[in-house]
């Protein structure tokens, strides 16, 4: 566990709701939903995320009446209300008479109102104002029967490169390093004429005339995220203070986001919720679906996690916006239960008629009851129902763990690399996607965090490595853990600097590298023969110490006869993206190694098992049908959403699915 956890379903019922936005709408409408709500099986609604003019016309003005009824027109219907703070969208009045709440871009250009999220974190003033209506919000609704839990700010994402976040950039600096010399020396500032020799000389890494340094650059994402969790923690505290202690306080993530160091946010939340949006067009998009799941689960310790957003359709904000095809919303949605979440939301409930959103979907969208699109959520929300008793507050069991670190993103992306065409995201995901065609359940974890309980590690890139890091994976490699590596990893330390030998030597011995000579990375659509694979993105010409194995070796070109995937005892290192069949099949056979066995073997391409407390889901991603043959050492398995009990094999038709587990005695008849 990553912290202390407040459940998301203390009475056993599994969150169903979405983004409310009822002051976008005329209060007959809201009597209406209170109907559709209850017809959803919607069991909380999210209130007030956008709404500080509304709350707040005026500076120090308070208009709490609307949501006075809302509040009560809720809890009289037994919906229950996950309570924004509406500091992401500070009204036009604070940027007209504080200027200084409008964040600066790179260029020193003001990011203007007109939209949202226009504030800077490090202002005074800003963080003054939002603490008062928090504060008010928080008294007024602290111990309102409807409130199921608060969610603070939204989406947390503003970077800000003005005077005052360089002020706060300084004392950030201050403390971590102490003085300027130990800035200077962690900087690398001997190069390009960089010392700086006052604190008036260290500024945000704002535009300038070639590559910036890439350790400023590093300590400022990483200022940032702190600066944010800064705002986080105030409201989280303020909210706290006013409300019973099994109300949990959280914020939503956008997956995979580089804004964000994730691991360190997890840790101040109670609930750790995140934003999914799978593209409906991508063929994987069940995949990057189970991948973001994986990553929340990870962040909140294996506890039970939050969808706070969705899709019920189409999004607005892509080239082109497709719908989800029929069936799709109640795949992915199931597929997150399955992975562990205790909450599926949506944004939003009720599709807007005016705003940049307005061709976003909703779960109730322009088509209104009729549509496609509600009828799928209400078939959402009674199969929900079914579920709760069965999963709420249920971990999912993983014995495999994929290491990921935002420091080592914000490191490995700057400028002035070896090839811009290796995005780490995509690297991830695409060892991420081994695991999942391999059926193999994964959580994510921090390179630092206690490994010992899995059997397998993943280190997809780790470019940056702390010293504590390279710790932790030997320990766990001298445990009789197996670890899998691949390129460019253990490059650098914290201060991105480039360890000796252009590879922490501790590793290369972990790995049985003698000597890397140099990065021979690829162009894109360039492969290299590996023998019975072929690799892209990048090759190395590396040498292999005595007692290590080389398991693949390139053939032809500069590297000919080299190692591509070298082995020493238990770890491997892959210097080259093998094709994903490859990569699937090396992670494969490392778990049968290992004794890592999935959940069931022999799925039909497409189909997903995952097992989630004492059920087993299966998930079909295709749209054709299939026969899943289930464990002939088991029993006759019941179909919690349908009551249908299985033996030998189930069936699943397009994106079907199936919530398994052992038949009892007291089973109702289908
Ligand atoms: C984010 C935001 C929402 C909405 C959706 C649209 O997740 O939090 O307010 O803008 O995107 O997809």
């Amino acid at each position: 566990m990553t912290g202390p956890r407040i459940p998301i379903a203390p009475d056993g019922r599994l969150l169903f709701g979405g983004d409310y936005n009822p002051e976008q709408w005329p209060e007959e409408v809201w009597t209406e939903d209170v109907r559709l709500v209850k017809e959803a099986g919607v069991t909380s609604v999210t209130l007030g995320v956008f709404s500080w003019a509304k709350l707040e016309p005026r500076p120090g003005a308070r208009e709490f009446g609307w949501l006075d009824r809302l509040m009560d027109l809720m809890h009289a219907h037994g919906i229950g209300v996950v309570l924004a703070t509406p500091t992401s969208a500070p009204p036009p009045w604070l940027g007209r008479l504080h200027p200084e709440t409008l964040p600066r871009d790179e260029n020193g250009q003001t990011v203007w109102w007109g939209s949202r999220q226009q504030f800077a974190h490090s202002s005074s003033v800003y963080r003054r104002f939002a603490a008062a209506i928090t504060e008010d919000l928080a008294q007024r609704y602290g111990h309102h029967p409807a409130l199921r839990m608060w969610h603070i700010n939204n989406e947390y994402c503003t970077f800000d490169y003005g005077d005052e976040a360089a002020r706060a950039f300084r004392d950030w600096l201050r403390r971590r390093y102490r003085t300027l010399d130990a800035v200077n020396e962690a900087w690398g500032t001997a190069f390009w004429s960089q010392h700086v020799e006052t604190w008036e000389d260290v500024i945000p890494p704002r535009r300038a005339q070639y590559m910036r340094n890439p350790t400023q650059v590093l300590d400022f994402r990483r200022f940032t995220s702190d600066a944010l969790l800064e705002c986080f923690v105030a409201e989280r505290d303020i909210v706290r203070r006013h409300s019973p202690a099994h109300i949990p306080v959280t914020t939503n993530f956008m997956p995979f986001w580089t804004g964000q160091d994730a691991w360190t946010w997890a840790r101040q939340e109670d609930v750790v919720s995140v934003d999914m949006y799978p593209d409906p067009r991508d063929p994987l998009g069940g995949q990057y679906n189970a991948m973001i799941g994986d990553m929340t689960r990870g962040q909140a310790g294996g506890a039970p996690w939050m969808v706070m957003e969705q899709a019920a359709g189409p999004v607005n904000w892509r080239g082109v916006n497709h719908p989800k095809p029929h069936g799709l919303n109640r795949l992915w949605s199931l597929q997150s239960v399955a992975r562990g979440a205790d909450a599926i939301c949506y944004f939003q409930w009720r599709q807007s008629r005016q705003g940049a959103e307005k061709f976003h979907s909703g779960m109730v969208d322009h088509a209104g009851e009729e549509g496609r699109v509600f009828a799928e959520v209400k078939r959402i929300g009674a199969e929900l129902a079914l579920l709760e008793g069965e999963v709420a507050g249920t971990g999912v069991t993983a014995d495999v763990a994929v290491l990921h670190d935002w420091e080592s993103w914000w490191a490995g992306s700057q400028d002035g690399r070896p090839s811009t065409h290796v995005v780490y995201e995509d690297v991830v995901r695409t060892w991420h996607r081994g695991l999942w065609e391999a059926g193999l359940t994964a959580d994510f974890a921090h390179p630092e965090h206690d490994l010992s309980g899995y059997r397998v590690v993943v280190v997809p890139q780790l470019y940056l490595l702390s010293d504590a890091a390279v710790d932790n994976l030997l320990a766990y490699a001298r445990g009789g853990g197996s670890v899998v590596c691949g390129f460019f990893s253990g490059v650098a330390d914290s201060d991105d600097r480039v360890r000796a030998g252009g590879m922490d030597a501790r590793l290369r011995e972990l790995f049985g590298i003698r000597t890397v000579h140099e990065w021979w990375p690829l162009d894109p659509g360039q492969t290299v023969d590996c023998g019975e694979f072929t690799g892209s993105l990048w090759s190395e010409e590396l040498t292999a110490a005595p007692d290590a194995e080389v398991v693949a070796a390139y053939r032809g070109g500069e590297l000919d006869g080299l190692p591509a995937v070298l082995r020493r005892g238990s770890a491997r290192y892959l210097s080259t993206l093998p094709e994903p069949s490859a990569l699937r099949t090396l992670l494969a056979d490392v778990a049968a190694e290992a004794g890592v066995r999935p959940p069931l073997s022999g799925l039909p391409a497409g189909v997903e098992a995952v097992r989630r407390g004492d059920v087993l889901f299966l998930l079909h991603h295709g749209t054709g049908d299939v026969v899943v043959e289930l464990p002939s050492d088991e029993g006759p398995l019941r179909d919690l959403l349908t009551g249908t009990e299985h033996s030998g094999s189930v069936p699943l038709g397009r994106y079907g699915v199936v919530a398994l587990r052992a038949a009892r005695g007291g089973d109702r008849a289908a």
